[in-house]
């Protein structure tokens, strides 16, 4: 067992490595007890101790194949200044950025001490996990943090942040520039601290007309890419475009990634045949079905599992999982695909 590290240098055992997104999380009374402890959402990430613990914590319950730093991809714009606070059953809330002007409140750098936390955290969960389960970090990619920045809180379809791309190109163009870089500083020092694999969460690249994904989503992929491989060329980069379906070959090709996590939508058998041999993919299980159980969930899993027999597929779903989810269920999942 090497956790997912095998599958990057061409080594396809009969049953993929397996994780899940949000693996830490409300779905598992122990993360709820210790999030209970915990004033904040923000103080929770920002707290090592319990950011380690709750990290772990699926690990030691599945043995799942990687696990991934328990933080939040709200913590670059927290970190830039932009104060974010979580509202209890509702989510994130920010202060909305409406004007150019508003911009000029944010650090033109990322506040790296700010983020100490997070890599301490690292840190100490690479110290007490088994050699053969990968570390993953994470960032979320600069389109989607620009989403939340701009609207100050999550919006059904990104109107607000396209709005002002439209009306403000040159300070949006800006902004990107400023969260492209904090996301690489942010993913290379996740990096020095354990982090063996990286995925980039673009969560919401889906409604953008192509020559906006260019834009705002492709290139600031490569840009991060190619700066993370050029300082740490072992390292591969996960990406996650959700919502992208017919782009997925050019993304991947022009961002150079190694790997691409698909969502509940993609047609994984197609969209395999479509890629390169070496590229990894990753996801897809529909969220739902891990709710639903049964047949429905036994016959899904191995849709994916035919569908990716032989070739470099990380077993996960198709986005987090979600608090609803019955742990028997979770276990049904593993025996199957663990056979
Ligand atoms: O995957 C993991 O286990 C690692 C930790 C992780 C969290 N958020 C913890 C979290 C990761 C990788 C994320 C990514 C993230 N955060 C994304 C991208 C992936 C996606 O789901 O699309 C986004 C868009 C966010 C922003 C965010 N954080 C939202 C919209 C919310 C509220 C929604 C919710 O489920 O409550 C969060 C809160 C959050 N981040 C929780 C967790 C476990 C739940 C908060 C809680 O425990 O009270």
């Amino acid at each position: 067992m090497d956790g997912l590290r095998g599958l990057f240098t061409g080594r396809v055992k009969t049953r993929p490595p397996v994780w899940l997104m949000r693996q830490a999380g409300r779905y598992l009374p122990e993360y709820r007890e210790v999030r209970a402890t915990a004033p904040d959402f923000l103080s929770f990430c920002y707290t090592p101790e319990l950011a380690i613990e709750v990290t772990l914590q699926p690990i030691r319950r599945f043995g799942f194949d990687a696990s991934i730093i328990f933080s939040d991809i709200l913590v670059i714009p927290d970190a830039l200044g932009q104060r974010v606070r979580f509202v209890e059953g509702e989510g994130p809330r920010l202060d909305a950025i409406e004007t150019p002007e508003a911009l000029t409140a944010l650090a033109a750098k990322l506040d790296e001490e700010e983020l100490q936390p997070v890599y301490e955290a690292l840190r100490g969960v690479r110290a007490a996990l088994p050699a053969s389960t990968s570390l993953i970090g994470f960032c979320g990619a600069p389109w989607t943090l620009a989403t939340y920045m701009i609207a100050g809180q999550g919006t059904p379809d990104q109107a607000p942040a396209r709005l002002f791309a439209y009306r403000h190109r040159e300070a949006f163009a800006k902004l990107i520039d400023t969260l492209t870089e904090s996301c690489i500083i942010h993913l290379i020092r996740q990096i020095d601290a354990g982090a063996e694999i990286v995925q980039i969460f673009d969560s919401w690249a889906g409604p953008l007309p192509l020559s906006e994904f260019d834009a705002w989503c492709v290139e600031p992929v490569a840009r991060i890419t190619s700066a993370v491989r050029a300082r740490h060329p072992h390292v591969p980069v996960i990406a996650f475009p959700r919502a992208v379906a017919g782009s997925l070959r050019g993304f991947v090709d022009r961002t150079g990634v190694q790997a691409i996590s698909l969502d509940t939508a993609a047609r994984l058998a197609e969209v395999r045949v479509g890629l390169p041999p070496q590229i990894v993919t990753q996801g897809n299980l529909d969220p739902l079905v891990l709710i639903a159980g049964g047949d429905a969930l036994d016959r899904a899993v191995d849709d994916i599992l035919a569908a990716t027999d032989g070739l470099p597929h990380i077993f996960n779903l198709g986005h987090g999982i979600l608090p609803q989810t019955p742990i028997p269920h979770v276990e049904r999942m593993l025996e199957r695909i663990r056979g």
